[in-house]
């Protein structure tokens, strides 16, 4: 792609403002519209070169700048900070009936015959914030406050956590608040909410670090927004959808549904799902659909918001203590269902961590039938004081597997007798288990565990690690000594018969370590059940392949305790090659980027130990890759041009060119229109002079080390 410079001659506060202007345009197609026109790396590009000319003129620098998403952070906490109005709940309805009552009491409230328009909408599962926009620069309006519900009356300024948010502008401009009818301060409520994606990928986060997952979206999306560290909350991808305008705490504008619109054309994330209806009748179309389509949502809804769509109305019908009369919230029936605990089962995880699972009695839950649930550890057990023949209630949200919220006592579910026992050894080799100190998980430390083997196989041949294609769960199995038949009874349905199938195969098994896998022979395959000669063959050819995959994978394939995808690229990056990361101290290690000292310690402890050394020699040995591979190249530059001239202060010219190579840029050796920026050192020449009559950008070491970022 070639690199367009709208205009030669713009002064840097023009180009500034142009681009800032480009940028926001591109982030609201991007995560309001999701039409997204820029690949990523024109959009970086555009914002390194942003980033760049601010480093070089920081008196044009302004908040509201695309460049200042992520700030410092709140120094002691978050401030409290009073609402300009209450922020109220709403009264809810469980079924038809309490709708249509709720229907009377409004129609009771209004004049005799007046008809009333109602505004459906759904009912996010999140938290509600409330932005504060003031009056900035050329007719903008600018992001002032964010601030949580807190007790209605009082929330928490969580500001640098909200400017985070893609989806929240951080300035509208004059012409979009002109074309949304919206002067230049306001303020926008509406729901925060977390996507399940980001969601599932928290918690797989959370629980490689050893943390206890949360418990729902919700939970998760109220702990980010109140998070100290902005970076972590930017990483998190919350999304703001935003359903009330107000000015001076009364609605701005005179129907709900017109400023559904005006939010929209101001640049905000409105639901699409929003509809306005004349009857209750309307209303229940809209919540059936809105149940049909609840489980192909990217994020979590509980109901829907039924809002009397004129404000003159609203105004009339007022308030009950501490909810509207002009508005309600349907809720869909809990995904929440009563059963028996019959049993608890412990599996074993590929780190050796013990993980309780209930069994249960099955039990419809919103068209699923549940079998089991997570008790997640030993405190959560506690916590939940549970026994075995407990009525429990499960709850299922989602892709989420199904837990167990409390136990349920009354008349008709007599409480059970029997105590969890928690296991002392392993269930899969009987080796004793270990509670590290601050760790809730239990742990088989067996390296040579065959539960844990099985595991590490799988993770270690699975697509996103050494992708070896055939080598998959049954394949495994089969590896470890189990005919297929065994399989069919381990199978999770049948939990007693997976406890008796999981101890004893009947076959000698082919691998006992990862590294056995690269000795397997057809021979040995061709004794396998149902592989024949093409099997057997295709299998080897992915094994051998798999040797050329590089050192980030085979590091993710190691199962180093805490090492995911992200720390495994750091460390491949970082320290070249396995040698050097064998050699690293506890200390070299947390210098690395997003490695902290939990981490660092598991990385050390693992190098450090004779099996795990011997591992990788015996892998070494096979022909694995142990070198990181050349960096990838960014894409930070890419789509501009540099000419080189004069002495850098630090950077060799040489060295120059290869961090602008290395980031996705062109380096040039004669300055043309074509050039997007001279970088210039001492004593520089006629290419300085070239750039300048041509209005090309000269920027100094500093600024292209800003610009690489
Ligand atoms: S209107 C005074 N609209 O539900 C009216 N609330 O149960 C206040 N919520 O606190 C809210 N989606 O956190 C409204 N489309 C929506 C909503 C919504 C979710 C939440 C909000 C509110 C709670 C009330």
């Amino acid at each position: 792609m070639a690199h367009e410079r709208t205009s030669e001659d713009l002064s840097p506060e023009q180009r500034i403002e142009a681009l800032r202007e480009e940028l926001r345009h591109h982030e609201h197609l991007y995560y309001v519209m999701d039409a997204p026109v820029w690949t990523d790396a024109q959009y970086d590009a555009r914002m390194n070169e942003l980033r760049a000319l601010e480093a070089e003129h920081p008196e044009l620098l302004t908040a509201d700048s695309p460049t200042q998403r992520v700030g410092g952070k709140p120094k002691e906490g978050f401030a409290k900070v009073a609402h300009s109005r209450p922020m109220l709940s709403l009264d809810n309805a469980y079924d038809e009936a309490e709708l249509r009552a709720w229907a009377e009491r409004v129609a009771g409230g209004l004049a005799l015959g007046e008809s009333v328009r109602y505004v459906c909408e759904l009912k996010l599962d999140g938290l509600s914030l409330a932005l504060q926009y003031v009056a900035g620069r050329r007719g903008a309006a600018v992001l002032k406050t964010g601030v949580t519900r807190g007790d209605g009356t009082v929330g928490e300024d969580v500001t640098t956590n909200v400017r985070t948010i893609r989806s929240v502008p951080l300035q509208v401009s004059g012409e979009r608040l002109k074309r949304a009818g919206l002067p230049q301060e306001f303020e926008v409520r509406g729901e925060v909410v977390l996507p399940q994606k980001a969601f599932e990928r928290m918690n797989v986060e959370r629980e490689a670090a050893g943390l206890a997952p949360a418990a729902n979206p919700r939970n998760a999306a109220a702990g980010t927004i109140r998070t100290l560290e902005p970076n972590v909350v930017a990483q998190r991808r919350l999304e703001f959808f935003a359903y009330f305008l107000l000015r001076e705490g009364e609605s701005l504008l005179a129907e709900q549904s017109v400023a559904l619109q005006a939010l929209r054309d101001a640049g905000f994330l409105v639901n699409p799902h929003a509809r306005t209806v004349d009857s209750i009748d309307g209303v229940l179309g809209f919540i059936a659909e809105a149940d049909a389509m609840r489980d192909g949502l990217p994020y979590e809804i509980d109901g829907v918001v039924i809002k009397v769509d004129a404000v003159v109305q609203q105004r009339r019908l007022g308030f009950t203590g501490k909810a509207p009369r002009w508005a309600i919230a349907y809720k869909f029936p809990a995904r929440a269902g009563v059963t028996l605990l019959e049993d608890v089962l412990f599996g074993v995880g590929r780190t050796g961590k013990i993980t309780p699972v209930a069994v249960l009695r099955p039990v419809s839950i919103g068209g699923t039938t549940v079998t089991r649930a997570t008790l997640h550890n030993p405190d959560e057990i506690a916590r939940l004081g549970v026994r075995i023949g407990d009525f429990v209630s499960v709850e299922r949200g989602g892709d989420v597997i199904p837990k167990i919220t409390e136990v349920v006592e009354d008349a008709k579910h007599p409480r059970g007798e029997r105590e969890i026992v928690l296991p002392t050894h392993c269930p899969r080799c009987g080796e004793a288990l270990v509670r590290e100190p601050g760790e809730v998980d239990l742990r088989c430390v067996n390296v040579s565990c065959p539960a844990r083997l099985e595991e590490e196989l799988r993770h270690f041949a699975s697509r996103s690690v050494m992708n070896i294609e055939g080598l998959g769960e049954a394949m495994v199995a089969q590896l470890l000594g189990h005919t297929l038949a065994e399989q069919e009874e381990r199978s999770p349905e049948d939990a007693e018969a997976a406890e008796d199938a999981a101890e004893e195969p009947t076959r000698k098994a082919l691998v006992h370590s990862i590294a056995d896998v690269y000795t397997l022979t057809k021979g040995d395959l061709l004794t396998l059940e149902r592989v024949g000669e093409k099997t057997a063959d295709s299998l080897l050819e992915q094994i051998e392949r798999s040797k050329k995959q590089p050192l980030q994978r085979v590091l993710l394939g190691l199962g180093i305790r805490h090492v995911g995808e992200r720390t495994a690229q750091a460390l491949a990056e970082e320290f070249g090659s396995i040698d050097a990361l064998i050699a690293a101290t506890e200390e070299e290690l947390t210098r690395v980027n997003d490695i902290g000292p939990k981490v660092a310690a598991t990385v050390r402890e693992f190098f450090s130990n004779e099996r795990n050394l011997a591992l990788v020699e015996r892998l070494r040995g096979y022909g694995l890759t142990f070198t990181a591979e050349r960096k990838v190249r960014g894409t930070a530059l890419s789509g501009l041009t540099f000419v080189l001239t004069g002495t850098l202060p630090t950077l060799t010219r040489e060295e120059a060119k290869e961090r602008i190579e290395a980031a996705g840029g062109k380096v040039s050796g004669s300055v043309s229109k074509k050039t997007s920026y001279v970088v210039a050192g001492e004593e520089a020449g006629s290419k300085l002079e070239k750039a300048e009559q041509l209005g090309v950008a000269v920027v100094d070491e500093a600024g292209l080390l800003a610009m690489l970022g």
